[in-house]
């Protein structure tokens, strides 16, 4: 995998509250990261450090290798999605997606300074042949050796000014046959083919938002950076647009790099997934390494439901909590540390009273329609436990696991 951003200790200051405390982060090429955190933690200041709109107060980045920090916005390789998609009213879906070929004009731009360069060339001769001509007499032979260059120069000049402006149609030609190849190429991985005369008012949210992702993506950035583009959508869309953004990023083979809060959508799309907390990076790693092997507490209660205590590491192997010792995979602590301890709901069993080391009543039960979640309340605490069988509220239980599925970790 190639190297495409590296984060170097970048830190980010507003005033005296310091919001990026030291992020060093590697992204690679045609990988989806997802920037994980509560509100406040620092993801959109960190996305707009990397897309050029806001300046670190220390720190490096480089895209490629190069430092990009004096490199503006609008040169960066890199295109954004928002949340408010800000389409624009007036125009249709075609048209918006169009907008950033159109706005582009190199061709035309250097075509016109050639156009210039030799008209102007062309001018000045003439001039200089007017001048030398008029210090004549109409008599003399030079005067019209003079008269038949200058007719000669200027049927040129006309002559260039046809050829130009032939250029520039077939310049305009090939530039809007150009535009519709890349508009329909867009609209068909959004899944919009049909859509182009649409007006973006009379579009879903769910339709807008894949306009918007087709705009950024038409001008081909290295990487689109995207902040909670799904928030406005409603469960169900959102959880479909989430493997159509992935299917996108596959198929165009661009960088993603996606800011949410919500554990779910990062679980979905991530290749990578960057947990932050209070503008801290907690925990690098795939969607399976942050759900098995969570980091600390907050990583293992940012990422799905968990049972989370405190314990002691009795000696290897051996961790004690409740006051009970039970054997574990984890090693490496020091004798008696205190350690934090999670537990999923889908790891703990119900089973009969006495079948289990811990011994509780059922509290509640809820259909979750495909498990039910079933709290157990022992005398030291509430176990929230996932399972497909039910069991009524006010059995006497008991709870057990395996070993595998005490998760200890050290305290932060
Ligand atoms: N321009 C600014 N001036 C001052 N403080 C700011 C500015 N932008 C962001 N902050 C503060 O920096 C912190 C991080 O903000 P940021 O927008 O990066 O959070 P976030 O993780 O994207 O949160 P959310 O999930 O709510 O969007 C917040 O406390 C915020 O108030
Ligand atoms: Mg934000």
């Amino acid at each position: 995998m190639n190297k495409l951003i590296e984060l170097k200790n970048v830190t980010k200051a507003f005033g005296e509250q310091v919001v990026l405390r030291g992020i060093d982060l590697d992204i690679n090429e045609n990988e989806f990261v997802t920037l994980l955190g509560p509100s406040g933690c620092g993801k959109t200041t960190l996305l707009r450090i990397i897309g050029g709109f806001i300046e670190p107060s220390d720190g490096e980045v480089f895209l490629g290798g190069k430092n990009i920090l004096n490199v503006p916005a609008h040169k960066r390789p890199t295109n954004t999605v928002f949340q408010s998609y800000a389409l624009f009213p007036h125009l249709d879906v075609y048209e918006n997606v169009a907008f950033g070929l159109r706005i582009k004009k190199p061709e035309r731009a250097q075509l016109k300074s050639r156009k210039k360069v030799e008209l102007v060339e062309l001018t000045e001769k003439i001039e200089l042949k007017k001048i030398e001509q008029a210090k004549l007499n109409s008599s003399d032979s030079q005067f019209t050796d003079l008269e038949t260059q200058i007719k000669e120069l200027e049927a040129k000049k006309k002559e260039i000014i046809k050829t130009y402006r032939q250029r520039f149609r077939v310049l305009r030609k090939n530039r809007e046959d150009n535009i519709h190849q890349k508009v329909m190429k867009y609209l068909k991985l959004v899944g919009l083919v049909g859509f182009e005369k649409r007006n973006v008012d009379k579009l879903s949210g769910g339709q807008q938002q894949r306009v918007a992702i087709a705009r950024a993506l038409i001008n081909e950035p290295k990487v689109l950076l995207l902040d909670e583009p799904l928030a406005a959508l409603d469960l169900k869309l959102r959880q479909e647009m989430q493997y159509e953004l992935k299917d996108i990023q596959i198929n165009s083979g661009i960088t993603f790099i996606y800011v949410t809060h919500d554990q779910e959508e990062a679980l979905t799309m991530s290749d990578k997934i960057v947990v932050m907390n209070d503008g801290e990076i907690q925990q690098v790693g795939t969607p399976e390494d942050i759900y098995n092997e969570p980091i600390n507490k907050f990583v293992a209660s940012f990422i799905g439901d968990s049972n989370l205590l405190e314990g002691i590491m009795k000696d290897d192997f051996l961790v004690s909590f409740d006051g009970v010792d039970y054997e574990c995979l984890d090693s490496g602590f020091s004798k008696n540390e205190v350690v934090d301890i999670v537990i999923r709901p889908e790891d703990l069993d119900i089973v009969e009273r006495g079948k289990g080391p811990i011994n509780g009543v059922i509290d509640s039960v809820i259909f979750k329609g495909v498990h039910f979640e079933i709290d157990v309340k022992t005398p030291h605490r509430i176990y929230t436990i996932h399972t497909t069988d039910y069991e009524h509220e006010g059995k006497e239980v008991s709870i057990s696991f395996f070993k595998e599925d005490l998760h200890v970790m050290e305290k932060w």
